[in-house]
């Protein structure tokens, strides 16, 4: 893994971008994209770039099941706004958190992901250690699925909730499995919060119980900190 240290998530965002646009520059057509807070500084850099995305395909990680684009909390409004809005792609994919029938709906998706395999990979982190919403226990090997989200995520992401009891208890997420299918993967991480996840992933064994530990098994891995996520290297 390459570690790259930076000041603060303002200086993390413009350096994720830095390797999106070189990505772009060596024919990169297809980003995985994630959500949280970690992400927001570099769909910045990407809303207010010159670069023109509409050539390009997005496959977001994750979406809570139960909501759909019209909810403010979805992931699929949360990429509207942040990023689609602003600079839209030719298709973006996120799963769809109303489907009827939401297994199916996660064999869909390993079917867009097998049709568009994905370039560069943006990751946050959960502080428990998750990738996507795979949390501790998950398959390291495994695709999408319905998920269900453990007490302590459901406590982090309240913050954007009006109350606890609105946060949806599972969700629909690609599995770590295919995420690893990404060539290049960037995750990023700042705050004292994140110290442990982060030490864990990298200096720990590759156990289910930190699932982003299997990124040790990928051979092109960006991790881009400031000195309190990294604090406990
Ligand atoms: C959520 C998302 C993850 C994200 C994590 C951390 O649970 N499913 O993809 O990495 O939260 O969020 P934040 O960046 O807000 O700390």
């Amino acid at each position: 893994m390459e570690i790259i240290r930076v000041k603060n998530a303002e200086e993390g965002g413009k350096k994720a971008f830095e390797i999106i646009q070189s990505g772009i520059e060596n024919g990169a057509t297809v980003l995985g994209l994630a959500t949280g807070s970690t992400p927001e500084t570099l769909y910045k850099e990407m809303r207010e770039s010159d670069i023109d995305f509409s050539g390009m395909v997005s496959i977001n990680l994750d979406e809570y099941l139960g909501l759909g684009g019209n909810d403010a909390q979805s992931y699929r409004h949360f990429m509207n706004t942040q990023l689609f809005d602003t600079k839209p792609f030719k298709e973006t994919f996120v799963p769809n958190g109303k489907a009827e029938n939401p297994e199916a709906e996660c064999k869909h998706y390993d079917e867009i992901i097998d049709a568009h395999p994905i370039d560069i990979q943006i990751l946050g982190i959960g502080t428990n250690g998750h990738i996507g919403f795979n949390e501790p226990g998950a398959p390291l090997d495994g695709g999408t699925a319905v998920v269900d989200l453990t007490e302590s995520t459901i406590e982090s992401n309240k913050r954007y909730f009006d109350k606890v009891e609105d946060v949806p208890t599972k969700a629909i997420s690609m599995g770590i499995g295919s995420i690893l299918k990404g060539k290049k993967m960037v995750l990023m991480a700042y705050g004292e919060n994140k110290a442990d996840a982060i030490q864990a992933m990298i200096n720990g064994a590759v156990t289910t119980h930190v699932p982003a530990s299997a990124l040790q098994n990928h051979s092109d891995v960006v991790v881009i900190i400031d000195d309190a996520a990294g604090s406990k290297l």
